[in-house]
């Protein structure tokens, strides 16, 4: 299976001109990679600005609008994001979770918006109870579509990433109940020097990436270091 690495900008950078600068050198720095999908995941304001990537959204809306519009002020839906070109959608981030109050039953709901409108869904989760709630009530060929990022809470922004040991007993409990082929990514303080034993230590297909994804030099190494895997 290929591996998957996905930039998570969350409300970085500040303007569109460091947004598209930032986007330009990490696609130069790739260059052609072919063994890793790399997907960017900027703030809305900026997906329909950048090209040459996958792209992925950071959240949507969790109803699943008829034709995608509707008297929601302030949100985007799903068939928004997939109309100007996003590949994937990140739902249930900590962050989202913490901030934002989202619950799992609106995790849930974001999830089957998402697939409704041909979106792939990064499910975020850091626990099994999270996987289990959030995708109750979705057919197993449909969660088939959607990759889950396992991202400790503790692991998030700190600088201190999660044992090899406890991400790879996550990992293989997580597959436990999707099943082998499930796609799981492993999220949390990843750089250039631990990107490695996540994949081939602890066996994750791939990473979500913070931080270390606005820092365009150690975000291509990162994924440079994952193609030799
Ligand atoms: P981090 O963030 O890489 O900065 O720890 C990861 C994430 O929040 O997805």
């Amino acid at each position: 299976m290929k591996h998957l690495i996905v930039a998570n900008w969350k409300c970085n950078p500040n303007n569109l001109v460091k947004a598209k600068k930032l986007f330009s050198v990490v696609k130069k720095g790739i260059g052609v990679v072919k063994e890793v999908e790399v997907v960017v995941c900027p703030p809305f304001v900026y997906l329909s600005k950048l090209f040459g990537l996958t792209l992925g959204a950071q959240n949507c809306f969790w109803k699943n609008l008829p034709a995608g519009r509707g008297a929601f002020t302030g949100e985007i839906s799903p068939f928004m994001l997939k109309d100007i070109g996003c590949k994937y959608v990140i739902i249930g981030h900590s962050e989202r979770r913490r901030y934002f109050k989202e619950t799992c039953a609106m995790v849930n709901k974001k999830l089957k918006a998402a697939l409704a409108n041909n979106l792939k869904p990064i499910l975020c989760i850091d626990s099994i109870n999270q996987v289990k709630r959030g995708l109750k009530g979705i057919s197993k060929k449909e969660i088939k579509k959607i990759v889950i990022a396992y991202e400790p809470i503790f692991a998030i922004g700190t600088g201190k990433a999660c044992s090899i040991n406890k991400a790879k007993k996550m990992n293989f409990s997580i597959r436990k109940i999707l099943g082998e082929q499930a796609a799981i990514l492993y999220g949390g303080s990843v750089n250039s020097k631990n990107a490695k034993d996540f994949i081939k230590k602890a066996q994750f297909q791939g990473l979500l990436i913070g931080g270390a994804s606005l820092n365009p030099k150690e975000f291509v190494k990162i994924i440079k270091k994952v193609s030799q895997v």
